[in-house]
């Protein structure tokens, strides 16, 4: 059943089609054994590269809670995003001290929870959480401060978040990093480093490398001007996945290499803490959806004719193509000549999965089709959009056998939030 493209999970067909009969469609299929090969292969990469290394899972790419129990057992830290992703993974298991909590305008609340909880680490973003840190005993939680290192990836504007004007972190250029650090170092705040994290899905290194290099030249001024000395540098993630068979993302070795003499080349002789938080390139190869067919339509264009290929999910469950343009490699079980199709979801709206892609002229309603690359940002992307039920996720284990790791929503579940009138 776990066979892999060229590194990618992929269901055979008689398994794709045993496990849409058993557990329904859409449906969500993670690889136990490839989501635990990716962990395995970038912890060593990154400490074939450094002695002193961190490596956190950032949720947010998949929360399901057998997913984040599985990062911590290949001992990953795990990065949460929000109040809700630190309940996760307290559910899954984690302790708190093992949790590193992000976000660019936490509430008060959500300190107070995780201060509570006596959470490892707040990468804080601005001066009004600051603000809020001072007040408060912070016990064993230690602080790092988000840098914006004022550089621009080459991805999707949506998922760019290092440039200058990014909403995220204080930025450096202007002098905000430098007055962060004085404010914690004159109230006598934990501080212990610098974090950046420039975009996602980056096939081209060049960002990281750079953010990498400026929070290690910001960490040599602030030892320089004020005597502070960073024990802990972290990178963020980013690193791109195969969405298609010939994007070519770095593999981990070389990419932690890379990432390590970036930072090291601008620190002198100092050796902290190495972290990187990577989610996508951790999860999305490993995981598969599966569809059925509902409906194939032709329709009229100026051109000839165009095929459509309604399935029975869509932007509820992959909202990544409409909000992205992201591309997928989509298969399908019936084989022979090809010829294009756009494949549509059931929304009431325009909701294109996947434009002008090849799928068999034979292809017939009813029948499956398997979408890979869709273990990240898929199922923690998820809605009730037009009151669809968010789908069930099958975790196809060690010894081979599926285990449902996310039921299906029920119909009480998709209402339970609702009062009913009157
Ligand atoms: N650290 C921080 C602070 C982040 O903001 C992110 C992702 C990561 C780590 C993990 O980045 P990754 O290794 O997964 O690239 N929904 C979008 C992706 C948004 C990413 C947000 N931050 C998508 O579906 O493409």
């Amino acid at each position: 059943m776990d066979s892999m493209l060229d590194d990618r999970f992929v269901l055979d067909d008689s398994s794709a089609v045993g496990l849409s009969e058993q557990f329904g469609t859409p449906l969500y299929v993670v690889s136990e054994a490839a989501f635990r090969a990716r962990l395995r292969r970038y912890r060593e990469a990154f400490s074939a590269a450094y002695p002193a290394t961190r490596l956190s899972y950032a949720s947010k790419a998949n929360s399901i809670l057998t997913i984040l129990r599985i990062a911590y057992e290949e001992g990953y830290d795990v990065d949460v995003a929000s109040e809700g992703e630190l309940r996760a993974a307290l559910l899954a298991g984690i302790p708190a001290s093992h949790c590193h909590l992000h976000g660019n305008a936490k509430a008060e609340r959500e300190l107070d929870f995780a201060l509570e909880q006596a959470i490892g680490e707040i990468l804080v973003d601005n001066f009004r959480e600051l603000d809020r840190l001072v007040s408060r005993d912070l016990g064993a939680t230690k602080l790092m401060l988000r840098l914006a290192p004022g550089v621009d990836p080459k991805t999707h504007r949506a998922i760019s978040t290092g440039q200058a004007d990014t909403k995220f972190g204080f930025n450096i250029a202007d002098g905000s990093g430098e007055r962060a650090v004085r404010i914690c170092l004159d109230n006598k705040l934990p501080l212990h480093g610098f974090h950046c994290h420039v975009g996602s899905q980056l096939l081209d290194p060049e960002a990281q490398r750079a953010g990498g290099a400026q929070i290690a030249s910001f960490a040599i001024e602030m030892e320089q001007k004020h005597g502070f000395v960073a024990d802990l540098l972290n990178v963020g993630g980013g690193l791109g996945v195969r969405y298609l068979a010939d994007y070519q993302p770095m593999q981990a070795a070389e990419y932690c290499q890379l990432i390590v003499e970036a930072v090291l080349t601008h620190l002198g002789d100092r050796r902290p803490t190495l972290a990187q938080e990577p989610g996508r390139s951790m999860i999305a190869e490993a995981g598969v959806t599966l569809y059925r067919v509902e409906v194939i339509k032709e329709v009229p264009t100026i051109q000839g004719r165009k095929r459509y290929v309604v399935v029975d999910g869509g932007l509820s469950d992959n909202p990544r193509s409409a909000m992205y343009e992201a591309k997928y490699e989509v298969r399908a079980i019936a084989s022979g000549e090809t010829s294009l199709a756009t494949v549509s979801g059931k929304h009431c709206e325009t909701d294109t999965l996947f434009a002008d892609i090849h799928l068999p002229t034979n292809l017939a309603e009813g029948d499956l089709l398997q979408v890979l690359c869709t273990g990240a940002y898929n199922a923690s992307m998820a809605s009730n959009y037009n009151r669809f039920p968010r789908p069930a996720c099958v975790l196809v284990g060690l010894d081979g056998h599926a285990k449902v790791i996310q039921k299906r929503e029920t119909w009480d579940e998709v209402f339970s939030s609702q009062v009913p009138p009157g």
